[in-house]
């Protein structure tokens, strides 16, 4: 039977990494594609710091209650990104960036990435712009690797069900410009980007995560 118990699943050894830092891995993906389950294993394979965006931190769930919350009325796209970055800035100076540099790995439920696809590709402002507008607020930090995780477009409407928030609410055209967003990003950084495939049992993706994982960071240790 189809488990997502971590028990069973082997522990997951970090390789070491080169000047002592530890090593920051990312998830991300659209709606309903099981990266926030996959991000929670693979942390508590490896030992790692699980966190997620928006809302890392004591300031990110304010900010996360004023971007998601169906009543908070419409936000100006600009806004939005705005309060995306300053959740990212507040993450990474309190949380990510001491954890990495005490030697410890972290694992991210979103980051960067979700903003230039979101609010670049979705909400239609320039991408670069918003990765810009990122690295600013974060000094820079990008992750060593991000895990895409894809499930067909059908798959990621049948587990999302009705909308959660204001941003899964946005709309099936919005959504497929988020999802052209991650696919160009994967295909402009092969480096650091590592689709896997989110189809499956809880157990075979998390087998998939860890396999692409070893030969990704074994390249780059
Ligand atoms: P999340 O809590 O990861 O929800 P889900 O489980 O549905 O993936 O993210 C909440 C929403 O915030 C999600 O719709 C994506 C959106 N988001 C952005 O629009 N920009 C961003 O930079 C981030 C981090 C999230």
């Amino acid at each position: 039977m189809a488990t997502d118990r971590a028990a069973d699943l082997a522990p997951f050894e970090l390789p070491a990494r080169t000047g002592g830092r530890g090593w920051f891995v990312v998830f991300e993906g659209g709606e309903g594609c099981g990266k926030s389950t996959q991000a929670r294993l693979l942390a508590q394979r490896c030992g790692a710091l699980l966190t997620h965006e928006p809302g890392g931190t004591r300031l990110g769930t304010a900010l996360r209650r004023l971007l998601l919350d169906h009543d908070a009325g419409d936000l100006d796209r600009r806004a939005e990104a705005l309060l995306m970055a300053a959740d990212r800035a507040q993450h990474v100076a309190e949380s990510i960036r001491p954890s990495l540099e005490a030697g410890r790995a972290v694992v991210c439920d979103r980051y960067l990435g979700s903003s230039v696809a979101y609010q670049g590709h979705g909400r239609g402002l320039d991408p670069g712009e918003i990765r810009d507008l990122s690295l600013w607020a974060t000094g820079d930090l990008e992750p060593d690797v991000v895990v895409y995780l894809v499930v067909g477009e059908n798959e990621t409407l049948r587990r999302t069900g009705a909308p959660r928030d204001a941003i899964e609410a946005a709309g099936a055209e919005f959504h497929h410009r988020v999802r052209q967003g991650f696919e160009s990003q994967a295909e402009a950084d092969p480096d650091r980007w590592v689709r896997v495939d989110g189809s499956g049992t809880v157990p075979e993706v998390a087998e998939r995560v860890s396999s692409a994982l070893r030969a990704r960071l074994r390249e780059r240790s």
